[in-house]
Formats: structure tokens, C-alpha cells, sequence
């Protein structure tokens, strides 16, 4: 190994940041030339790769985002673009590369190890939808922010007697929903993963009314469905005072926790001792606080896990 490039794909996520400083400073230290790609596959199919330094690396482990920035290249998945980006890698001498995104950015990376580039996948995405690691870089900042955000709507909707809906993100992963409803003390908790119909969710909001408690808090996975469309279909059907809140991009920005900078860190390092090993076409992972590598097929292959157990839990600590 000699030169190694690193990038961020897809959505960014906090502590992004973290895992690249990381990288660089496991691979500097070894004698690698570090090369940052700008814009994820967009920027390795246009050749917007430069050497990093240890300046810029410098105070970035607490700010969100990515200094690397990042993309969703369509161009990418079509054989032509992804031939451009691998004939670049060769260009720019590349003997390895870390790339840092979601389920979508590893089946990229699969894709470059499988025709020659050596490649390691490191779980970067606020989903935590991917089912081979316990934990994704960027999930626990988020759930932190909406945390936050939900006792400030919580304050509103009891001045008013109001039932807030706020709809987190996630794609089709409820856990955002799950860990922040759970933290913001949700009294309903609406998840793709235990699909319930609405006539039976309105149904609860008013059964709760009726026993007084006129403030309830609902955190609804967007992959459940729309929390503008589940507010009328309330109103509709009762008389539940109750207003939709879409926090947005709110909760996949701002400095990483303290919890994310350390996964990012040990995920970023690893990535790159597997890389010196000689080994390519892994994914890092925590489980069990230990980090893994695993064969980055079955990472991508691995089906999400949901915690049915903390789900029940909270119907329990929601029920008076
Ligand atoms: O995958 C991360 C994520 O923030 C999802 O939770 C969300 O559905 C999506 O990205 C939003 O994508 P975009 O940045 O294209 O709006």
C-alpha cells in the first residue's frame, strides 16, 4: 500500500468528519500518501482528488458535514461512469480506498474491490439501517438533536393541549424514530418495521384524550408514511387538536456526540489497518463495543435489524 484515497457518499452525516481525520492520520503515520476525493464516486469519476495534508485535518473532528463533501452519483451505476471512475483510480495510482457512506455507497465499493481496487466500507448514514453493526456513524448525533428538538415541541403543544407529530428520517429504518421517541418520551411511536393503520393510531390518540392526557408526543418514521397526511386524517376523524412538525435536515447536521466521534474514529483507523493487511472487500462494523471487519458482501446483503423488544417497552411507558 502506498496511496490510498478516502471519500463520503450519499447523505452526509456527523462524525464523517471524525472517521476521515482518522484515516488520514492511521495512513500518514504509516508512510501511505493519503488522497482525499471530493464529491464521493461523482468526484472519483472526474478526477477531483488532491493529497491530503495534515492541515486539513486539522479541528474537524467536532464540526458535521464533510470536509470531503459528498454526492449521489447516477452517473456511478451505469457501466460507462463506473468504468470512468475506476480508470481514474488507476490514474491517480491508487492502491486502496476507504469510502465512507451508507448501504448505497458499499455496493459501490463492493463493486471497485470486485474489478481490482482494494476497498474498504466504513457505515456512515443517521439511518443505522444497516443490519452487519450495531451502530452507524452519525445515528446517535441524530437521535441527540431530535431529543432536543422534541422537548421544545413537547413545551408548545402542552401550553395548547396539542399532539405534536414529528416525522424523523430514517428511509425505511425506524430506529431514528424508535431512540428518539423513546429519549423525547413518545406517547406513540409510528415505525415501517410494526406497521399500524392509522384508523388504529387515531383510535389511541383519542382513547389517551379521553383519559386526560391531552399532550401527547408521536415520533413517526418517514418510512410509515407522511406526517402532514397523518395530521388531517386525525382531524378528519375526531375532534384531537394535533399539529405535524418536519424537522428536516435539522437533525443530520451539527457537531457529532461524543459517542460519534469515538466510533468514527476506531471505524476510520480500522478501515485502514485492514487496508495495510493487504485486505480489501470488508466493511467495519461495532458490535458489542468491539470493532469488526466482515466480508463487505454479507454487509451489504445483511438484512436491518429493528429492536421489536424496545418498541414493545415503550407501548408499556406510553400507556398511562
Ligand atoms: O440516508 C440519509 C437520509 O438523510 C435519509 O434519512 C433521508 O431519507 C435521505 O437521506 C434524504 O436525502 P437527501 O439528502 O437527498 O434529501
Amino acid at each position: 500500500m502506498k496511496r490510498i484515497g478516502i471519500l463520503t457518499s450519499g447523505g452526509d452525516t456527523p462524525g464523517m468528519n471524525a472517521a476521515i481525520r482518522a484515516a488520514f492520520k492511521e495512513g500518514n503515520n504509516r508512510g501511505y500518501t493519503m488522497m482525499g476525493i471530493y464529491h464521493g464516486y461523482k468526484g472519483l469519476i472526474e478526477g477531483r482528488i488532491s493529497q491530503m495534508t495534515c492541515e486539513q485535518v486539522e479541528n474537524i473532528m467536532h464540526k458535521g458535514g464533510t470536509v470531503l463533501r459528498t454526492a449521489r452519483s447516477m452517473e456511478f451505476m451505469n457501466d460507462e461512469g463506473f468504468k470512468k471512475a475506476l480508470d481514474m483510480a488507476s490514474a491517480y495510482r491508487l492502491d486502496g480506498l476507504v469510502v465512507i457512506g451508507g448501504d448505497g455507497s458499499f455496493k459501490g465499493a463492493k463493486q471497485l474491490n470486485e474489478n481490482g481496487l482494494r476497498t474498504v466500507g466504513v457505515p456512515g448514514t443517521i439511518d443505522n439501517d444497516m443490519g452487519y453493526t450495531e451502530y452507524t456513524i452519525g445515528f446517535d448525533t441524530a437521535v441527540n438533536t431530535l431529543t432536543k428538538e422534541i422537548y421544545n415541541i413537547r413545551d408548545t403543544m402542552r401550553a395548547h393541549d396539542r399532539v405534536g407529530v414529528i416525522e424523523v428520517m430514517g428511509r425505511n429504518c425506524g430506529d431514528i424514530a424508535l431512540w428518539a421517541g423513546i429519549a423525547g418520551g413518545a406517547d406513540l411511536i409510528l415505525v415501517p418495521e410494526c406497521p399500524m393503520p392509522w384508523s388504529e393510531a387515531a383510535k389511541k390518540l383519542h382513547e389517551m384524550r379521553l383519559r386526560g392526557k391531552l399532550t401527547c408526543i408521536v415520533t413517526m418514521a418517514e418510512g410509515a408514511g407522511s406526517a402532514k397526511e397523518f395530521c388531517d386524517y386525525v382531524r378528519q376523524n375526531s375532534d384531537v387538536d394535533i399539529k405535524a412538525i418536519v424537522p428536516g435536515y435539522i437533525q443530520r447536521g451539527g457537531n457529532p456526540s461524543a459517542f460519534d466521534r469515538i466510533l468514527a474514529s476506531r471505524l476510520g483507523q480500522r478501515a485502514v489497518e485492514l487496508l495495510a493487511e493487504g485486505k480489501g472487500g470488508m466493511a467495519v462494523g461495532i458490535w458489542r463495543n468491539r470493532i469488526i471487519d466482515v466480508d463487505i458482501n454479507d454487509a451489504v446483503n445483511k438484512k436491518d435489524k429493528f429492536d421489536k423488544k424496545l418498541y414493545d417497552m415503550n407501548e408499556v411507558l406510553a400507556r398511562f
